[in-house]
């Protein structure tokens, strides 16, 4: 197995999915996106297209490439369609038995040469491939929000993954215009180690009344140069999102700073996960696709 020619994304329908897809079949491969739930399929495909039809507004891409590329993307809620795919990201729930669970299902259905990625934030890689049966084609490949713009991947081998399987899902993600760098598979690898603490500081921060939201966001950018305020980020990520982020980087971190703040709990418990439900610490009137 030399080449990647089709790609699996499950968990499609979200957040993360949804951008790994355009990513995929931009640079010209073939992208199932696989979901459990057919509605969040057709909202990602709806914003998909939105997506695209920006572009081709801001003369970044023409008619025919947008065509062209919406024509390499299918949808399903039928795990069995990612049977003939080399590669499969998955970028669902943040929970270990969840992912494991679809590993070991995919590895039923696909082809053996076949390699799995994860896109997780915090969990182990070797824990994840741990029990799937083809412990050495499993990668992790962390993308950033929003994946359709952001070009950092996190790549960390497990610790039963073969220099091949690594190899050709690097040279993937090289193929796709990303830029991709090594990290061990530790929790949070390098971005979310950093970042789950810091974005639970924040919220902390909005929590003591230190100051208002706008205000918190404003001295972050416009003191130390950022060009998106933490609040505005974890609207972006998503509340839930940064709820089960902290789930399952405390535990094995035990770093009282990755534990949830009560207040991301009361947001969550009442609707407001940020741009995806258009009210977080700020207000949104769509929940269209971040950029174009
Ligand atoms: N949101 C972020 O900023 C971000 C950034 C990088 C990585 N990640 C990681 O990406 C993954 C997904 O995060 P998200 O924010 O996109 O979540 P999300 O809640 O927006 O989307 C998850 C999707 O997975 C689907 N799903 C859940 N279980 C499934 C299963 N068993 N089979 C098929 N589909 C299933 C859900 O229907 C949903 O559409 C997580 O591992 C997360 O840690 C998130």
């Amino acid at each position: 197995m030399t080449e990647i020619r089709k790609v699996g994304i499950c968990g499609a329908g979200g957040t993360m999915g949804a951008g790994i897809a355009i990513v995929a079949a931009r640079a010209g491969f073939e992208a199932v996106s696989y979901d459990q739930s057919s509605e969040t399929l057709a909202r990602a495909a709806k914003q998909t297209e939105g997506f695209f039809t920006k572009s081709v507004e801001r003369g970044k891409m023409s008619d025919a490439d947008r065509e062209a590329v919406l024509g390499r993307m299918s949808s399903t809620t039928d795990l069995a369609a990612l049977a003939d795919c080399d590669l499969v990201i998955e970028a669902i729930f943040e929970n270990l038995e969840v992912k494991q669970e679809l590993f070991g299902k995919l590895n039923n259905i696909c082809a053996d040469h076949t390699i799995f990625a994860s896109n997780t934030s915090t969990l182990s890689i070797t824990q994840i491939a741990s029990g799937c049966g083809r412990e050495d084609k499993v990668v992790g490949m962390h993308f950033c929000l929003p994946a359709q713009l952001m070009k950092l991947i996190e790549m960390s081998p497990g610790l039963n993954t073969s220099d091949e399987a690594f190899k050709l899902a690097w040279n993937w993600t090289e193929a796709t215009g990303q830029i991709p760098v090594k990290t061990q598979d530790k929790p949070g690898f390098i971005l979310n180690a950093l970042l789950v603490p810091f974005n639970n500081d924040v919220i902390r921060a909005v929590e003591a009344g230190v100051a208002d939201p706008a205000d918190i966001d404003k001295a972050i950018k416009v003191g130390l140069g950022y060009k998106m305020g933490p609040l505005e980020l974890i609207d972006l990520i998503g509340l839930d999102t940064q709820i089960r982020l902290c789930e399952s980087f405390y535990p094995v971190t035990l770093d009282p700073r990755a534990s949830a703040p009560p207040l991301l709990r009361r947001m969550v418990a009442a609707g407001h996960l940020g741009r995806k439900s258009g009210r977080g610490f700020f207000t949104y009137d769509s929940n269209a696709m971040f950029g174009a």
